[in-house]
């Protein structure tokens, strides 16, 4: 029997000529599985109908937004998840979810192997070979682009000499990725990181100096989950959807970085995640009226190492599985509405109210109804400076203080 290859297909030329490639390289038959997680663009019919002209045998393409959303994006803003503490995770998030789909075409079409279109200098290859590796360690894995030499200009030659129904004259001069949580370019003029980007470059985003009135959106939660948009009940990729329209007008989310891949490259990346950074701002600000302080303190510490694990390909992994458990047992409480005024490139949080409150007015206000009971800090302060205490007359003693510019005093 032959065998069978599936291939993480884009729609694209690359993964398009990648159909043919593996087909004559593997003398295999190839099952082309497309996602949709909110990149937009082709509809799925076309890029179905590509796959087949190109000479798939099967074309799998979902619909796979809502359960993005929910299952991926989610957890995202629960974790307040930014790596590097900036990057939304946009390409790190949609990886593993693909993944998903081509080891299940992989189990019903009866495939040995996977094949993706990744270069060698990227964190894509490490995301998707080491998430079938968690999911069907079984499987094999082809890569044409990074092990046989599949470069662009062979691509070209090939797709021309096949006669492939591509366009190969479309040529971008950036790399891009993008989906329900952002977007993602490289490449080109960005390369020299003293270049600027130019308006060019973006397309979730307008212009956020161009002027406009602001937009003032009320945000519901429940337990950590967007339930409500200007108190209409919405699903997760409905908050998203929305959220990246209005923060999009607004000119939020854009961001331009040098990023530490996983391969040990530093890589200038431009990114634009309006609906992403809206509500991972929106998410904090209620955290900080719902969440006590210890389980906040802690939960920060988490969430680095949330992104850190989800950036380096180990979504399908035992700690960032028992993370994900802390993380929705922290989110509980993180219930009510943030207020935000979307302007000017910045989602700025005016007001936040809730059932959970931790806010106490009586305790917090310096007004004549206070009821904090000021005498108790007096012995407070007293037992939390012990320590420090005993260790300075230690040290004046034994005349061993520290040689700290800031200890001395300005006569010294
Ligand atoms: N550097 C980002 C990441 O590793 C984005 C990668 C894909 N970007 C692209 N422009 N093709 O998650």
């Amino acid at each position: 029997m032959t065998q069978r290859v599936v291939l993480a297909y884009s729609g694209g030329l690359d993964t398009s000529v990648a159909i043919g490639w593996i087909a004559e390289e593997a003398d295999a038959e190839v099952v082309a599985v497309a996602a949709d997680v909110g990149q937009g663009g082709e509809d799925l019919d076309v890029i179905r109908q590509r796959a087949l002209d190109c000479g798939a045998v099967e074309a799998v393409v979902v619909d796979a937004r809502a359960d993005y959303a929910e299952n991926y994006c989610l957890p995202a803003l629960k974790a307040n998840a930014l790596y590097m503490d900036r990057y939304p995770l946009v390409s790190a998030l949609s990886r593993p979810i693909i993944v998903r789909h081509l080891v299940d075409a992989a189990r019903y079409h009866g495939a040995t192997t996977v094949a993706h279109g990744c270069t060698g200098k990227g964190n894509d290859q490490v995301r998707f070979e080491v998430g079938i590796a968690a999911l069907a360690p079984e499987l094999a894995v082809l890569a044409p682009v990074r092990d046989s030499g599949m470069t662009r200009d062979k691509a070209i030659a090939f797709a021309e000499e096949k006669g492939l129904p591509i366009d190969v004259t479309k040529k971008s001069p950036y790399s891009i990725d993008q989906n329900l949580w952002g977007r993602a370019v490289e490449t080109g003029f960005l390369e020299d990181v003293w270049n600027a980007p130019i308006e060019d470059v973006y397309s979730y985003t307008q212009d956020p100096s161009r002027p406009r009135d602001a937009d003032e959106v009320l945000i519901g939660f429940t337990d950590g989950v967007p339930t409500t948009i200007d108190d209409r009940p919405v699903t997760m990729l409905e908050a998203v959807q929305e959220l990246n329209n209005r923060a999009g007008a607004q000119g939020i989310g854009r961001l331009d970085m040098v990023e530490d891949r996983l391969v040990g490259i530093k890589s200038r990346e431009v990114y634009e995640c309006p609906g992403a950074v809206a509500l991972i701002e929106a998410h904090r600000h209620l955290e900080d009226l719902t969440v006590e302080r210890e389980l906040a303190r802690f939960k920060r510490g988490v969430e680095q190492r949330w992104a850190e694990l989800v950036y380096d390909g180990l979504w399908f992994s035992p700690l960032k599985r028992a993370l994900d458990e802390f993380v929705d047992e922290a989110s509980r409480n993180v219930t009510g509405d943030v207020r935000m005024t979307l302007h000017g490139g910045r989602a700025v949080v005016t007001g936040r109210r809730s059932a959970a409150s931790l806010y106490d007015y009586n305790l917090a206000t310096y007004d004549a109804d206070d009821a904090f009971d000021q005498s108790l800090a007096k012995g407070f302060v007293e037992l939390w400076g012990l320590p420090t205490r005993i260790a300075a007359q230690r040290d004046q003693r034994l005349g061993t203080q520290r040689d700290d510019r800031t200890q001395r005093g300005p006569a010294e």
